[in-house]
């Protein structure tokens, strides 16, 4: 366990560079690996996550190398010739990884074993398992469907149409991955929009992909035994990563901060949306588009934030950044409420429990719910916790750096107990703090 207190700071100032987007990272890796000569990825996230992925990608046959310019090069394997790998695939901490690949594997006649850490170990399959039994693989995973779990793919797999009974763009990703190799038509709906990364990529790769709409649900329709054609990718900065830098921007006064190439793909701004809302002062400038995705420049500049109600129909495109939110919401004036979040709780970690948990202890008042928390603001006092707690992060990377956004502007500081967890997600995050910092 590698320990780290972050204390409170001066302004953040200057101009910092996100990395890769992580969603489309693992896709790139995917993808470039299914087509059918070389394509090449700039730009990507070299996070322990999406080298869980490239590992995996490898051992399904796929050549991958990453040249000293950081451009990484990829022969892909062909939709339907993936190789059984010959050991275990260690997902490490990424449930995106496992969740996509076994859809790949599902529709190859090839048997994969995934096993992954604690946190990973304990998050539900079930979700995935349910769609890819039904288009004929066989799932043995361990009880209560968590991995460690072995999977022996169907072929020919059955197409099916596949509504989610959970707003997933994993479980979507999932789908329409083994749909790649099953002959006809498979098609998912999507009672609510979730990221749409996999479906703007894949078109790019060449696959033959229907987006429509019936009853205000999305549906989309991937044609089976793709053949994808290599293409060189450009991977814009992680919106979720930019989170703690708008976030932390935005609280400690005086700060003057520009985030540059974050992306702003419309399933992923909800953050932006809400900080707004709450009266932050942040610009876009220069919005332009990065690999088929929208980005632009963010200039944030400290403002005074107000608590607000959060409508829960916004919660699928900032899914991943409520824990920063909270930590936003504990600096504002008056009480933040937000509710419809029952998905935090099987993230990497109980991101409801775990928040309320740290934020508490670092001084601020946190009610926590089922499928939410309530927040009352210090009205932008510092955080006065006692000085000497710990906050447990959990194996969650999103913790760790949310916690660490709070230490900024706490009294005592902050202790988070293992900082290990950045290095799935944002290896650069403590050096970018200190140059933001300094
Ligand atoms: C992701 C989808 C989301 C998100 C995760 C990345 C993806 O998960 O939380 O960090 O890349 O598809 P769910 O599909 O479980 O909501």
């Amino acid at each position: 366990m590698n320990s780290h207190t972050f204390a409170s700071s001066g302004p953040l100032r200057g101009t910092i560079s996100i990395p890769g987007d992580k969603s489309i990272s693992h896709r790139a890796l995917m993808f470039a690996g299914l087509a059918v000569g070389c394509s090449t990825i700039t730009g990507l996230l070299e996070g322990e996550d999406v080298l869980a992925t490239a590992a995996a990608m490898r051992a399904f046959g796929a050549q991958i190398t990453r040249s000293t310019d950081g451009i990484w090069t990829v022969h892909g394997a062909g939709v339907g010739s993936l190789l059984a790998p010959r050991q275990a695939l260690d997902m490490g901490n990424s449930g995106t990884s496992t969740r996509l690949l076994m859809g790949l594997v599902a529709s190859h006649a090839i048997t994969a074993t995934f096993v992954g850490d604690a946190s990973l170990s304990g998050r539900p399959m079930k979700r995935v398992i349910d769609p890819l039994s039904q288009m004929g693989a066989s799932i043995e995973a361990s009880a209560g469907g968590t991995l460690p779990l072995m999977l022996r793919g169907a072929n020919p797999a059955v197409p099916i149409t596949y509504r989610l009974p959970v707003a997933s763009a994993q479980v979507k990703s999932a789908v329409l991955l083994a749909g790649l190799n099953t002959p006809g038509i498979t098609r998912v709906i999507e009672p609510v929009p979730t990221r749409d990364h996999t479906e703007r990529m894949l078109t790019g790769f060449g696959a033959k992909l229907e987006v429509g709409e019936e009853n205000g649900e999305r549906i989309i329709a991937v044609h089976g035994e793709a053949d994808l054609k290599p293409m060189d990718v450009t991977v814009p900065g992680d919106p979720s990563s930019a989170a703690f830098f708008m976030v932390a921007a935005t609280i400690v006064p005086g700060s003057d901060l520009t985030i540059r190439n974050v992306g702003l793909n419309p399933t992923r701004a909800g953050l932006l949306q809400v900080l707004r809302q709450m009266g932050a002062d942040i610009t876009e400038v220069d919005p332009r588009e990065v690999g088929g995705e929208p980005v632009a420049d963010l200039r944030v500049r400290h403002a005074a934030l107000t608590g607000v109600d959060i409508d829960p129909a916004i919660a699928p495109s900032m899914i991943d950044e409520f824990p920063v939110l909270f930590v936003a919401a504990a600096l504002a004036k008056g009480t933040t409420r937000a509710t419809g979040l029952e998905e935090l709780r099987v993230k990497e970690s109980d991101r409801l429990a775990a928040m309320a948990a740290a934020l508490t202890a670092a001084g601020a008042r946190v009610d926590e719910h089922e499928d939410g928390l309530t927040i009352h603001g210090s009205g932008g006092e510092p955080l006065r916790g006692t000085g000497n707690a710990r906050v447990q992060s959990l194996l969650d990377h999103r913790i760790c750096m949310s916690m660490a956004v709070a230490g900024l502007v706490s009294q005592a500081g902050v202790e988070v107990d293992d900082i290990g967890p950045i290095n799935t997600s944002f290896p650069t995050f403590q050096r970018l703090l200190d140059e933001a910092t300094q």
